[in-house]
């Protein structure tokens, strides 16, 4: 695809999400958040779902998980307008609740387009919800955040093929601090690792 067909692709896929009627979520939500950042990058970061702030203005991590977000992205050599950020659910759920499985199913086909318009080499999947499904598509199993987060897998999905590292949610260290030396050293050791392998 030339690099006018991809723009005209997203474009027209942010669109559908805009539109979106898949989910119950449709109709709680004030903006969907469908991502943001080049359609270029060699990094995607997928989260779990847009919190308050992010239904307000229809954009990703805006809030002070964003904020620990993007320290961390510097932490393995990363700025956060270079990476496209997104995440597993385009909508709010209501009250920031787990979105629920078949909610995460009616909104997977938006993420599997991005992922192949953008085939990125890196998606760091952070939090249980975006790890477990990513895995799972790529063919891994899941068993939890503590024993695989640091961790890089390989796998194809979308029909690109690309590393995952997981992580821990930014949201989880803002109610647990000692969770954010783990973040913080994921970054800064697997991730870097990866990054200035793959390069921006
Ligand atoms: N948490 C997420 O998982 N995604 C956002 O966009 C914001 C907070």
């Amino acid at each position: 695809m030339s690099p006018g067909n991809v723009e005209e692709e997203y474009r027209r896929l942010v669109e559908e999400i805009q539109n979106c009627t898949k989910c119950r979520l449709y109709k709680t939500r004030r903006n969907p958040v469908p991502g943001e950042g080049p359609v270029t990058a060699h990094v995607m970061i997928v989260g779990e779902a847009p919190g308050r702030n992010e239904d307000m203005q229809g954009r990703p991590f805006v809030g002070a998980a964003g904020q620990l977000l993007t320290r961390l992205l510097e932490l393995a050599g990363l700025k956060r307008e270079e990476v496209y950020i997104t995440n597993i659910v385009k909508c709010r759920p209501p009250g920031n609740r787990d979105p629920q499985d078949d909610e995460v199913e009616a909104c997977l086909p938006y993420l599997l387009r991005q992922i192949q318009l953008i085939k990125p080499r890196l998606i760091i999947a952070v939090g249980r919800h975006a790890a477990r499904r990513l895995l799972e598509l790529a063919g891994h199993r899941w068993h939890s955040m503590t024993t695989q987060h640091g961790k890089v897998y390989e796998g194809v999905i979308a029909g690109v093929r690309l590393k995952i590292a997981v992580t821990y949610h930014p949201a989880a260290a803002l109610y647990k601090p000692p969770l954010r030396n783990k973040l913080e050293e994921d970054f800064k050791g697997p991730i870097a690792r990866v990054v200035a392998e793959i390069g921006k």
